[in-house]
């Protein structure tokens, strides 16, 4: 089964090929980092602006890159929330009318769960009960996606941020201290050069539960530079990071003891970090974990992971109405532990 998938949720215009949900065909992304980058985050307007123009050659480099006419399609699929608003609809629409003008089903698709399946795409045999270590600009989460009733994959939530996501504390981090936009990368190259032991930043909620909290952190940072100007902005952008990837370390570690999880899994744009992918590793290696840590391509947005995760929704769940709207705050569906 082909999928022709489609992933404008935020400032990513991405389209991709996939079959069975398993092989990606081909997988196209562009970014708008660049046009946002002079306002220091995206701003909705100028991204549902720059999909609209974008997505039509994007799709098409994605069928040709596939090898793929109309034909060969079981399913158009589209995001349908969480993310903007006006981004979404643009996706949206035109998956809608690729659908409706080649007689195929639609798939409307949560970004979230499209993130959860980014491991499919690469680690074929994902064994769960996997521990997932959830962690986007607008997402922190910690799930435990298991084999239910009909071979249906469930989630159940562990634990989430109670303030501030780990990449929006990245994001606010590097504007304050000047490093850009988007914050991560910039974060993540400035602290190359630092110390990470250089400042003790707290780790909230440390050894306590497995809800996150990364507001405090934040300004604590800010608090540390103005009370000490001269401080080398490496070793505060290391520290920084090394006080967000402890916490997400230690608490993904107890989760996977505690539901007896085989595999530890990472997914969304924070987990593109390298300090936290080598984190995990080493989790995994000494605990006799699994670790399935995907491509830094497949953890930041991309249509592929879209594509996987119609393929399940389709079989499990059947189409989309056309009718149905976009849901800019679409939850994940979980079960009650
Ligand atoms: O999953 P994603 O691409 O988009 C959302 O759904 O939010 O995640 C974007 C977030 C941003 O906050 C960005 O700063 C962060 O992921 N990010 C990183 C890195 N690359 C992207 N954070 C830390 N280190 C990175 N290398
Ligand atoms: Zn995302």
């Amino acid at each position: 089964m082909k999928v022709l998938a489609i992933e404008t949720s935020c400032d990513e215009t991405a389209a991709a090929v996939v079959e069975d949900g398993r092989s990606v065909l081909s997988s196209v992304v562009s970014s708008q980092t660049d046009l946002h980058a002079t306002f220091g985050g995206v701003v909705p307007e100028v991204a549902s602006r720059a999909h609209l123009e974008l997505l039509p050659a994007i799709v098409d480099e994605a069928m040709a890159r596939a090898k793929a006419g109309p034909d060969d399609l079981d399913a158009v699929a589209a995001t349908i929330g969480p993310g903007l608003v006006g981004s979404l609809l643009v996706g949206t629409s035109a998956a809608k009318a690729y659908a409706w003008s080649w007689g195929l089903p639609f798939v409307g698709v949560n970004h979230m769960e499209g993130h959860l399946h980014a491991a499919f795409l690469e680690d074929p045999e994902l064994c769960l009960p996997t521990v997932v270590l959830l962690v986007s600009g607008g997402h922190t989460m910690l799930i435990c996606m298991q084999k239910g009733r009909d071979d249906r994959i469930e989630y159940r939530l562990l634990g989430q941020t109670i303030d501030d996501a780990a990449g929006e504390a990245f994001d606010k981090v590097a504007r304050f201290l000047g490093l850009g936009y988007p914050g991560g990368p910039a974060i993540e190259s400035a602290a190359a050069g630092g110390a990470p032991d250089a400042i003790a930043f707290p780790r909230a909620l440390a050894g306590r539960g497995y809800d996150f909290s990364f507001s405090g952190l934040k300004t604590s940072v800010v608090r540390y530079v103005r009370a000490n100007p001269g401080v080398n902005l490496a070793d505060v952008a290391a520290s920084f990071q090394e006080a967000v990837v402890d916490v997400l370390v230690e608490k993904v570690r107890r989760a996977a003891a505690a539901t007896g999880a085989k595999a530890i899994c990472t997914g969304g744009g924070v987990a593109a970090n390298t300090c936290l992918r080598e984190r995990v590793k080493l989790v995994c290696e000494s605990d006799g974990l699994v670790a399935f840590i995907p491509s830094r391509a497949m953890c930041t947005d991309n249509a592929a992971m879209i594509g996987a995760t119609a393929w399940y929704r389709l079989r499990a769940d059947g189409p989309t109405p056309l009718g149905a709207p976009v849901s800019p705050n679409l939850r994940l569906p979980l079960v009650l532990s």
